[in-house]
């Protein structure tokens, strides 16, 4: 059975239904996440891109004092908007690297092959399409440089907290001392704006979300009615969980690939989590999972992190 398929029939078995956000990425799903980042709600990529703009001499030096050659490894690249400037900076500074943008959706991994020769001349780089430790794996059978992992973003938030040591201590077994993963993190805040982050006004985060249910019914043959389904975005400022949900807004039935799954009305999915984090958590994080936090870069808000770890 084809592993989308799997997945998705083991969610919507469940006692709590749910699906799997790495299925949000097919190419209208990239499309759709493209213009959640330029709405004015969604603050997360204005933040770190403040950070990758305005700071990039500091994160070159950085990275270029740490080792003469390295490889940098962007888990979950998407369009990669906010590691070019990074990318530019090394190429100005002459600095050794390869690049190495991994992503589930091919249609990520082809927009990359066909677009970052033309904005960075001279570029050494190498898309792989993939599972994040899978493709990572693949990097280091194709060089044996320090590895400089980016993962940016909202990335680590879609791991649920509980689940993030485990998560990044498997991430340092992928690694080997003197590695770097230069890391970001969405930070506790107003909690009316990270709401409204994932709630925008012009609808496309409700798009993005019921945009699975269409994959499902394109790609596996499902019969989901959309306009009977609607997003609900929740966020608890106490333990920093921001999740997205899809919900039923009536009694109906839906089959996919021979199987039926009965929907009552207000029964939810859930679809996603965008944790956010203190700055406290996250050296917390990085220190039981094997890193030391080597340092911290804020946009002038304080709203968002990237933060610099060693593996140790
Ligand atoms: C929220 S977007 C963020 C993109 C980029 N990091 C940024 O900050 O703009 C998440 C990206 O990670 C990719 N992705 C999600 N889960 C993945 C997985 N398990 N393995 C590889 N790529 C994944 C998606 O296809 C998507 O392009």
């Amino acid at each position: 059975m084809n592993q989308f398929l799997e997945d998705v029939l083991k969610g919507l078995s469940a006692k709590d239904k749910f699906l799997q956000s790495k299925y949000f990425y097919n190419a209208e799903g990239d499309a759709l996440f493209q213009k959640i980042m330029k709405c004015k709600e969604y603050y997360p990529t204005k933040c770190e891109m403040e950070i990758f703009t305005k700071q990039t001499d500091e994160l070159v030096s950085i990275l270029s004092r740490h080792s003469k050659e390295f490889d940098i490894v962007e888990l979950g690249a998407g369009d990669a908007t906010k590691s070019v400037h990074l990318l530019k900076g090394l190429l100005a500074k002459k600095v050794k690297f390869t690049y190495f943008p991994v992503d589930i959706s091919e249609n990520v991994i082809n927009l990359l092959h066909s677009t970052l020769p033309k904005k960075l001349a001279g570029l050494q780089f190498h898309g792989l399409k993939g599972e994040y430790f899978e493709m990572l794996e693949k990097a280091k059978t194709l060089s044996n440089k320090i590895k400089v992992v980016l993962f940016l973003g909202g990335n680590i938030g879609n791991v649920p907290m509980d689940k993030a040591g485990d998560f990044c201590k498997l991430m340092r077994q992928h690694l080997v001392p003197g590695d770097l993963v230069l890391v970001g993190f969405d930070l506790k805040k107003d909690p009316i704006k990270v709401l409204d982050a994932y709630n925008d006004k012009s609808g496309y985060t409700r798009q993005f979300n019921l945009n699975l249910l269409k994959r499902i019914n394109n790609d596996l043959g499902g019969n989901f009615k959309i306009k009977n389904f609607y997003h609900y975005p929740t966020y608890d400022p106490a333990t920093g969980a921001c999740k997205s949900y899809v919900v039923s807004a009536k009694n109906q039935k839906v089959e996919i690939a021979d199987n039926t799954f009965n929907f009552a009305e207000g029964e939810t999915i859930f679809m996603e989590i965008a944790q956010k984090y203190t700055l406290e958590q996250t050296d917390e994080l990085a220190k039981k999972s094997g890193f030391t936090p080597k340092a911290h870069f804020f946009d002038a808000k304080k709203w968002f992190l990237d933060t610099i770890w060693e593996c140790v």
